[in-house]
């Protein structure tokens, strides 16, 4: 088939580059010149595990193509797919100016049947939106269909989660339309739900304000954890086993941040209230995770005894580990807040710190962990990188000039922390600090952690 897919993005890339690698003709298009020229170069604008690779193979053979001129871009397709940005606009509401400007291109260019489909996640409605401008600016008066096909990918496993999806959702506005989308997707063999638009649409919003409420659920227990004396990671471990709930998206931490949760989060309250809804629990879910950082850097000042002079190191700056992406990371707010109270910031993430540069040039950027900790007073751990999880925390308390270890993903044993002679101050572990053995479990009581 031929697919145009506008939006070069994590969507985009990813969505154009499988679509070619399962043999369709492919054309991705965004409107950033730079971002073309340098896929046209071999160069990924993103990182993301087997993409580079892939994206060769596909260019080389031909099947897929980079290009700003949308119009012949369209013009080549049975198929166009738009991948743009929905960010939020101040009130929440999704800022829809990016799809209006691809549905409006499309309008022009489109010369004979074409089937639309919205992949960027728009608020219920939006299919209708799409419709409407196609309809009133197309040049000739050729038919065309919009269909919703929501995207689950995650960011640093866009890959796989693209080719082994847990399910396809597809909302057409008719059966042969819903085939023809089917179709694209068959040579995958996973689960498929064909639905009306609005629903599709719906259910995008409905799984992301789910897992994140899930997230502030796991934060909320572990605030009561930290007083009561509990430690969250295995009440979570607990919880999580049973098949009813799920361990996924269970874990305490500093929050969720990230392109996703948050503007959708507040994308689908915004359309609940339009509707007349207020959504408390959604709204308790967002203001949750609004206060988890908060929370978090209240500790780091408490047992810091303040910000000013101190020198800090912050491991992590990416929203999560396995991408590049800083979009609401919770190290914003963490390096924002040492900043403003006069602390001395070196920073080390094995694949963000370039985009970090952009927003924060005047901190220090390490080649490793240990160069970022070195003659630090305290350690921040903000993403839950591989490298963190097992570093040599010997050396780590050797590198720095004090002891303290703010760890906002709760990455270590607190009782080998404390033997280790750190000050470990991590999220929901409280008094409990549990060394798992074999059989049970040992408590210990973690020095320093506020109650
Ligand atoms: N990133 C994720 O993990 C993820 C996962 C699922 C869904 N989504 C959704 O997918 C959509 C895209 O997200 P993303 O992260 O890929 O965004 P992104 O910002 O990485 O990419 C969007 C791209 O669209 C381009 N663009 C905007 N308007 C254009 C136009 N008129 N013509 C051509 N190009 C245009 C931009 O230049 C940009 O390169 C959003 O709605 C997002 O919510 C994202």
């Amino acid at each position: 088939m031929n697919i145009c897919v506008i939006g070069t993005g994590y969507v985009g890339l990813v969505t154009g580059v499988v679509f070619s690698d399962l043999g369709n003709e492919v054309i991705c298009v965004d409107k950033n010149e730079e971002k073309i020229a340098l896929l046209r170069a071999g160069v990924m604008p993103i990182y993301e595990p087997g993409l580079e690779e892939m994206v060769a193979r596909n260019a080389d053979e031909g099947r897929l193509n980079f290009t700003t001129d949308l119009e012949s871009a369209v013009r080549k397709s049975d198929v166009v797919f738009i991948a743009v940005g929905t960010p939020p606009k101040e009130d929440g509401e999704t800022d829809l100016s990016q799809v209006e400007s691809a549905a409006r291109g499309i309008a022009g260019a489109m010369d004979r049947y074409k089937v639309v489909v919205n992949k960027s996640t728009v608020p219920v409605g939006t299919g209708d939106f799409v419709r409407n401008i196609i309809e009133t600016n197309r040049r000739r008066n050729v038919d065309f269909d919009v269909v919703s096909n929501p995207e689950f990918l995650r960011e640093g496993s866009a890959i796989s989660d693209t080719l082994q999806p847990d399910r396809i959702v597809i909302g057409a506005p008719n059966q042969i339309v819903a085939m023809k989308i089917l179709e694209l997707y068959a040579p995958l063999e996973r689960p498929m739900i064909i639905t009306d638009v609005a629903s599709a649409e719906m259910i995008k919003y409905a799984s992301n304000a789910f897992l994140a409420t899930k997230i502030s659920f796991a934060n909320a227990i572990a605030n009561i954890c930290e007083s009561a004396g509990a430690d969250v990671v295995q009440v979570v471990k607990g919880m999580g086993l049973d098949q009813r709930i799920g361990a996924a998206f269970l874990s305490a931490g500093i929050g969720y941040g990230g392109s996703c949760f948050p503007k959708d989060t507040r994308s689908l309250l915004h359309t609940a209230q339009k509707y007349g809804y207020p959504f408390p629990l959604l709204s308790a879910a967002i203001e949750t995770n609004d206060q988890q950082p908060r929370r978090f850097i209240g500790k780091m000042e408490q047992a810091l005894g303040g910000f000013e002079g101190k020198k800090v190191a912050v491991l992590g700056l990416a929203f999560k580990a396995n991408t590049d992406d800083i979009r609401e990371a919770k190290s914003l707010d963490v390096i924002t807040a040492l900043l403003s109270g006069g602390a001395q910031v070196t920073t080390y993430d094995p694949i963000a710190m370039e985009n970090m540069k952009q927003v924060f040039p005047q901190i220090g950027y390490a080649k490793n962990a240990f160069e970022a900790a070195e003659g630090a007073d305290a350690v921040v751990v903000v993403t839950e990188w591989n490298e963190f999880k097992q570093i040599n925390l010997d050396r780590l308390k050797q590198t720095m000039s004090g002891n303290i270890v703010f760890d906002g993903r709760n990455l270590y044993d607190p009782a080998k922390m404390r033997r280790l002679g750190f000050d470990y101050i991590c999220v929901g572990r409280g008094e409990a600090g549990c060394e798992p053995t074999v059989p049970g479990t040992v408590r210990t009581t973690v020095k320093g952690t506020p109650a």
